[in-house]
């Protein structure tokens, strides 16, 4: 499978959600999540966390660019490109991405050097005030894999 959209009323739903994509997620894995402002990015990431086991409050890393959080089954690298727009810069991000945990990227359209072949991309849009629609791409073996085993 390739594309599946879910529907989520309230954001535990979708932390919900992403706590089972933290569960199936496999070590060099890079989930690419877009949406506007608001669109439930980071909750989604927060289910990711609880999935993987983190037990650190996963906040919106803004100001950071990058937060690492290493107390789960792997490394949840969670970045938030949102200020790295026509920045067209090597910030030697990639070495991390390709390690040995999980890259949560909310605005990767700011970092296209950063995208790699194969990744998984959810695209979050507002449905009503607390509904919201995930559009999830496959590209990949692998990524394919885990939205069939997605509940
Ligand atoms: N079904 C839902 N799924 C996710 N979030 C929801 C839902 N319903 C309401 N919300 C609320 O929408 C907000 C989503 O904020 P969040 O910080 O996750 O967005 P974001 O996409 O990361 O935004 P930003 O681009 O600013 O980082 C939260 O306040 C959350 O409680
Ligand atoms: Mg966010």
């Amino acid at each position: 499978m390739k594309n599946r959209v879910m529907h989520t009323a309230g954001a535990q739903e979708t932390i919900a959600l992403g706590q089972q994509l933290g569960s199936l997620a496999q070590a060099g894995m890079v989930f690419l999540l877009e949406g506007d402002l608001g669109a439930g990015k980071t909750t989604l990431t927060q289910g990711i966390a609880r999935g993987l086991g983190v037990s650190r409050t996963v906040k919106s890393p803004t100001f950071n660019l990058l937060k690492i959080y290493e107390d789960g089954r792997m490394p949840l690298y969670h970045m938030d490109a949102y200020r790295l727009e026509g920045v067209n810069q090597d910030l030697g991000f990639d070495e991390l991405l390709d390690g040995d945990g999980l890259s949560v990227i909310e605005w990767p359209q700011f970092v296209p050097a950063l995208i790699p072949e194969e990744y998984l991309k959810i695209t979050i849009t507002l449905a009503a005030e607390d509904e919201r629609d995930l559009l999830f791409e496959a590209v990949g073996q692998v990524y394919e894999q885990l939205l069939e085993e997605l509940k």
